[in-house]
């Protein structure tokens, strides 16, 4: 046997033997990448809304050999489960709540990203946005010698943005039954900064208007921090969200006081509070809410507020530390109608998991109204994400892993969004030759925009068309005769014009990609034009 058969084998059987999460090859052409695997349960009905699902899975376990998502990243997919554009190596670090924005007139994706601190919910680093061609044009960073936390980036009106802060202080906790050592608490801070000189254009203090008396989970036995320390800080607020209206007043969820506020824009005084221990309106049936998450600001009028939130109705840390807290036996995405004039609060829409599913999240979560009025909620901890008609019925229910990898992953936000991408780099090719045949495999990340792939062998001479095959999905596959040597492909967009030119692709040869690859001839391509 030859030398390089001997290590053709040895890779062969080492990717073979080794299990699913180390041999985890989707695409031929991005060996590199390994997505999650989207497990759809309901398949997307035509009446979902337009567009792509945005998403930032990572694994509740420390490894992540063993355990999903092999690839903790920022994702776009299709409905299908098809990979629009993998993050993984263009954020780096811990990073989530990825979106797509408009920051002066342009399309951007936001995320943030940094160190995770699972045990109390916290993180701490900076925004990022990338542009059309997935390229950094910005970072934003807290001001006023803070850190930002991972909660909460919203972009206001293309040109400012909200972030929040957990900043540790020292004060006397005895009256909430802490003893000498006991002396940290949480200031929840919210900061409106200015995108384009990072100033700060707004700050508010939890401590200077709501006082530790509204927190649900006292100092001790220490489920939101004991407040031994700056690291152990009592979080008896947890602001995890922040909202602004056309007013310029804010809205703002405090998870650990199971209560949403508005907040003067001007003042910084609380407007009103909405449940928890001192709620200015009266709940009606299913309104009542605690641990929740991504409250919004979806209408007003005189006398009429119309918000959303996520009601996880449990609490627990990310990395299952402490005990658990739960208040509703399921969580539930809901648009609540709250009348400023007689104080009463009532449900417009509730959204329930789909029947046999039961999700009950002890942290993280959302629920994105859409354009067309559909709703999708995202299962926070429990890594899922739904998509419903105004009515409540479920079109479209996905977990964000299959099989041993779907085990514990989690997703903080989830949201649809349309977005068209340009990428910077190249699209990727790979020629692999099979018994009597080449698989052509092309691939481009993030590009939204290629329809068709033509090919071409190339060679001393003129460039010789090959034929062209419509774009299956992340990757599209070619099939030529065996024997030409060298191949490139252009991507084509919808008016025909050429987006792109890949490299030149020689063929790798080896019969036993054959039986490792599964290889199968594709039905869409065109017949060769030769
Ligand atoms: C902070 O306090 C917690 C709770 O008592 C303790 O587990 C942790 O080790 C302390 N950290 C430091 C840096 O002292
Ligand atoms: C907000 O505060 C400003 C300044 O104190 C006040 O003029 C305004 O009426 C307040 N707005 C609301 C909605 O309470
Ligand atoms: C409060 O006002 C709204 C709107 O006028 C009305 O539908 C509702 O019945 C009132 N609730 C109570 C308890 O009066
Ligand atoms: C919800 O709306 C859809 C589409 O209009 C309809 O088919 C379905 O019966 C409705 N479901 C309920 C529970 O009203
Ligand atoms: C996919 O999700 C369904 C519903 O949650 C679950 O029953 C099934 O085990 C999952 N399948 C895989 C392969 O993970
Ligand atoms: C995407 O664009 C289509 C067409 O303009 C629009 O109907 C739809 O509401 C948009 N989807 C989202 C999620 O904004």
């Amino acid at each position: 046997m030859k030398p390089i058969q001997k290590t053709w084998d040895r890779l062969l059987v080492s990717a073979l033997c080794l299990p699913l999460a180390a041999a985890d090859w989707q695409f031929r052409s991005r060996p590199d990448l390994a997505p999650p695997r989207l497990n759809i349960s309901i398949p997307a009905a035509p009446s979902v809304e337009t567009g792509y699902l945005f998403i930032a899975p990572f694994s509740s376990f420390g490894d992540s050999n063993s355990h999903g998502p092999r690839q903790a990243a920022p994702y776009i997919f299709r409905d299908d489960g098809d990979l629009v554009w993998s993050g993984y190596g263009y954020y780096s670090i811990w990073a989530t709540n990825f979106q797509k924005s408009r920051w002066n007139g342009k399309d951007v994706l936001i995320s943030f990203e940094g160190d995770h601190n699972p045990g109390y919910g916290h993180g701490h680093g900076h925004a990022t946005f990338l542009d059309q061609q997935y390229e950094t044009i910005r970072e934003l960073r807290a001001g006023n010698h803070k850190l930002m936390d991972k909660h909460e980036f919203e972009v206001v009106d293309e040109t400012t943005a909200l972030i929040q802060v957990y900043q540790p202080v020292v004060r006397d906790l005895r009256r909430w039954g802490g003893n000498n050592q006991q002396q940290w608490i949480v200031d929840a801070i919210f900061q409106e900064l200015d995108i384009q000189t990072g100033k700060v254009v707004f700050e508010w203090s939890s401590l200077e208007h709501v006082s530790p008396d509204e927190a649900i989970l006292p100092l001790n036995p220490g489920q939101a921090g004991s407040g031994f320390n700056s690291s152990d800080a009592w979080d008896y607020f947890h602001i995890n969200s922040v909202d602004k209206d056309s007013d310029g007043n804010y809205l703002i969820s405090a998870r650990d006081a199971c209560s949403i506020h508005k907040v003067n824009g001007t003042s910084g005084e609380i407007i009103w509070r909405l449940a928890g221990k001192r709620s200015d309106f009266e709940l009606g049936p299913n309104v009542d809410f605690c641990f929740q998450h991504h409250a919004r600001f979806v209408s007003q009028e005189e006398d009429e507020e119309i918000i959303s939130l996520y009601d996880n109705s449990a609490h627990g840390t990310e990395d299952g530390r402490g005990h658990e807290v739960h208040t509703h036996p399921f969580s539930q995405g809901k648009i609540l109608r709250l009348n400023t004039k007689n104080w009463t609060a009532t449900v417009v829409q509730a959204f329930a998991p789909p029947e046999g599913y039961n999700l009950l999240s002890k942290s993280q979560g959302s629920t994105q109204l859409l354009p067309n009025g559909n709703v999708i909620v995202n299962w926070g901890s429990s890594g899922a994400l739904t998509e419903y008609l105004p009515n409540g019925t479920a079109i479209f229910h996905t977990s964000f892993g299959s099989g041993f990898l779907g085990l514990g992953v989690q997703n903080y936000r989830g949201y649809r969004f349309n977005w068209t991408g340009f990428p910077n780099e190249e699209p990727a090719i790979v020629a692999i030759q099979a018994g009597a045949k080449t698989g052509v495999y092309v691939s481009w990340n993030g590009d939204t925009e290629t329809k068709t792939w033509r090919f071409f062998q190339t060679g001393d001479d003129a460039d010789r068309y090959l034929g062209e095959t419509p774009r299956t999905g992340f990757e599209t596959v070619f099939w030529v005769p065996a024997g030409i040597q060298n191949i490139k492909a252009e991507a084509i967009g919808a008016d025909g014009n050429v987006l792109r030119t890949t490299e030149e692709a020689t063929v790798e040869y080896d019969g036993h990609f054959e039986n490792s690859y599964g290889l199968t001839q594709g039905s869409l391509q065109k017949p060769l034009a030769v």
